[in-house]
């Protein structure tokens, strides 16, 4: 099974299959260059070990061409230097989710994804940079475009419309453009594309995937902490990011030469009965629960509070309108991130007060 491919993830077998890896270790070899690790432990090894597990030779999907040296794919000190430069507001919209429901529940139901979670996220991330109107509405077409890239090819072109929009806003007012104000040209713009593609979509996956589970399987929407960290463990939106090795070194049971790749699957790390006790089961109260869905080390989430942050105003919200029920769904097609292109929920009686 190819797990650098969308088809596993869309179709709901690939967790399944890692799981059944795990059962000859917390580490497993893919190919002669590959390996995928599925142990809590060794997740946290690589993630937090900069040295010897590099992000210099890129973390994803596609190669990017990158003018200088940016955030994500450096290591420490540049990194936590650039990241220094970022900051995001300590106040958010917080009435966007209990609105955009309203409209839903008036209208019967709808699409979770198009007409609930992704301006959810988008708005949240325009209001937090200060984006709106036509900029936020193409910036978020253009990043949306990326995120679904089926192939090397298209990714490169959206890249390219993205980085040419990027340019021409060069300098306008607003948070946004001001992000990275005194780098170099190159590495502004590689910030600002950084954030964008990370600011909204995975998100708003995040919160169509927890909908589905809580509805699926007829739980409470509970607001609380414990529930929204327990609801990103149990899906765990971002499928896997990779770090090579630098030096020759031992991971698990698993000796490493210079110029391995190794992939963390966050899906199946979060899962490890090691740490987690009943990880198949969703436990809202579930505590402590030291879950990598965000990452670990230098290069954990940035925007993982703005993220908790929606997810928690999502459940608020649901808990205050009639027992919704679901309609079709489409799984997303890609191996970067779990669920849906679509999610069709229907509901009765009053909107949210
Ligand atoms: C539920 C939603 C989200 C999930 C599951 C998620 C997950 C992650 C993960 C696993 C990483 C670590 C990458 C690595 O180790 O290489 C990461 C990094 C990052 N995230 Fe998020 N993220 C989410 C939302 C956001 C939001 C809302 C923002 C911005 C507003 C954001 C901005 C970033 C940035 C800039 C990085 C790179 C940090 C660095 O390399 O130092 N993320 N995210």
């Amino acid at each position: 099974m190819d797990l650098f491919s969308a088809g596993p993830w869309s179709s709901g077998v690939a967790l399944a299959h890692l799981e059944g890896l795990r059962a000859g270790g917390p580490v497993h070899r893919l190919d002669d260059t590959r390996f995928a690790v599925l142990g809590h432990r060794e997740a946290v090894q690589v993630l937090t070990d900069a040295k010897t597990f590099t992000s210099r030779f890129g973390t994803g999907k596609f190669h990017v061409e990158v003018p200088g040296r940016s955030l994500n794919l450096s290591d420490p000190p540049h990194s936590t230097s650039l990241r220094r430069t970022l900051s995001l507001p300590s106040t958010a919209d917080r009435t966007l989710a209990r609105r955009l429901l309203t409209g839903l529940v008036e209208r019967g139901g709808g699409d979770l994804v198009t007409e609930f979670a992704q301006p959810l996220a988008l708005g949240t991330f325009g209001a937090a940079f200060e984006l709106e109107g036509e900029d936020l509405a193409r910036l978020g077409a253009l990043t949306r475009g990326l995120a679904q890239a089926p192939d090397a090819g298209s990714f490169q072109r959206a890249d390219a419309v993205l980085r040419s929009w990027l340019a021409e806003h060069r300098g306008a007012p607003g948070r946004f453009f001001e992000l990275g104000a005194g780098l170099s040209p190159g590495d502004q713009q590689y910030l600002q594309r950084l954030l964008a593609q990370t600011g909204h979509e995975s998100t708003a996956m995040a919160i169509v995937l927890a909908l589905e589970v809580l509805i699926r399987r007829d739980l409470p929407f509970d607001p609380s902490p414990e529930a929204v960290d327990e609801l990103l463990r149990f899906t765990s939106p971002l499928i896997r990011f990779v770090r090579e090795v630098t030096t020759p070194t031992r991971l698990g049971d698993v000796a490493l030469d210079a110029g391995a790749r190794v992939a963390v699957f966050f899906p199946a790390v979060n899962r490890d009965p090691a740490v987690f006790a009943r990880p198949d089961e969703v436990d809202l109260a579930r505590r402590p629960n030291p879950h990598l869905a965000f990452g670990a080390g230098p290069h954990a989430c940035f925007g993982a509070e703005l993220a908790r942050q929606q997810l928690m105003d999502t459940l608020q919200a649901f808990a205050a309108i009639p027992r919704p029920q679901l309609g079709p769904c489409v799984a997303l097609s890609s191996s970067v991130t779990r669920g849906f292109s679509s999610l069709v929920m229907r509901v009765r009686g009053a909107g949210p007060s």
